[in-house]
């Protein structure tokens, strides 16, 4: 009796959590603090992307990036000094610095900001095909 409540309450939490847990981990972070009024497209961090590559702790602890959406004051001058994005997008671990357009792929105007889901990553590759041109933001 007691333990079925647990496993009731257990799951119920579950139910609660996980959207936003997902929401946490699959988005696209746009990052535009200074990109557009540098004449820059914003920059795009797709998260997902490098979840599956790393665990949270690697960035979130070790390099210091914070959890919020353009909570870091990244400049290119940090990245090139090996901070945040640099610390890996250095030549080394990944492509270098000079591949602007890699991350600087926003939409012009785009505000900081989360885009995509999981529901829409799993659900754009279909438009793709349809029209071939969407691509999945
Ligand atoms: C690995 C990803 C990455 C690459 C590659 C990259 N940038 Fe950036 N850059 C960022 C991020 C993240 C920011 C912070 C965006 C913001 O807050 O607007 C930024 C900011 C900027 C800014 C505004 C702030 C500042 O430091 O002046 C300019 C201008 C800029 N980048 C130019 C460039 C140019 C030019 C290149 C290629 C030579 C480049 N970036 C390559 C990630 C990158
Ligand atoms: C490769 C580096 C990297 C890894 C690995 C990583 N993150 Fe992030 N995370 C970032 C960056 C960069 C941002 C955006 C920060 C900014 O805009 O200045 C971010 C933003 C966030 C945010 C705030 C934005 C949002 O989507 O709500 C949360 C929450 C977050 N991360 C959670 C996680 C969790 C949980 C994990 C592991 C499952 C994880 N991150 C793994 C780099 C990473
Ligand atoms: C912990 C290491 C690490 C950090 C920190 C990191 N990246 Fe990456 N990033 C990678 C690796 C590894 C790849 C995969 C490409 C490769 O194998 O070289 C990648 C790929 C990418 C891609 C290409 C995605 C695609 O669909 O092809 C973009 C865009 C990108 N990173 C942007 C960023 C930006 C912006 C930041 C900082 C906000 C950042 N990364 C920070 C390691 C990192």
């Amino acid at each position: 009796m007691f333990k079925s409540a647990i496993i009731g309450l257990l799951s119920m939490m579950a139910v609660l959590l996980l959207p936003q847990m997902a929401k946490a981990e699959y988005a696209d972070v746009v990052i535009n603090n200074y990109s557009d009024a540098a004449g820059m497209r914003p920059a795009v961090f797709p998260h997902w992307y490098h979840r599956i590559r790393f665990r949270c702790k690697v960035c979130h602890a070790d390099l210091g990036f914070e959890f919020k959406a353009g909570g870091n004051k990244i400049t290119m001058a940090k990245i090139i000094d090996g901070q945040f994005c640099g610390a890996c997008h250095n030549g080394e671990i990944s492509w270098s610095v000079e591949n602007c357009g890699m991350c600087h792929s926003g939409i012009p105007g785009t505000p900081t900001s989360i885009h995509g889901s999981t529901v829409q990553r799993l659900v754009a590759p279909t438009y793709k095909a349809l029209d071939g041109k969407s691509k999945p933001k």
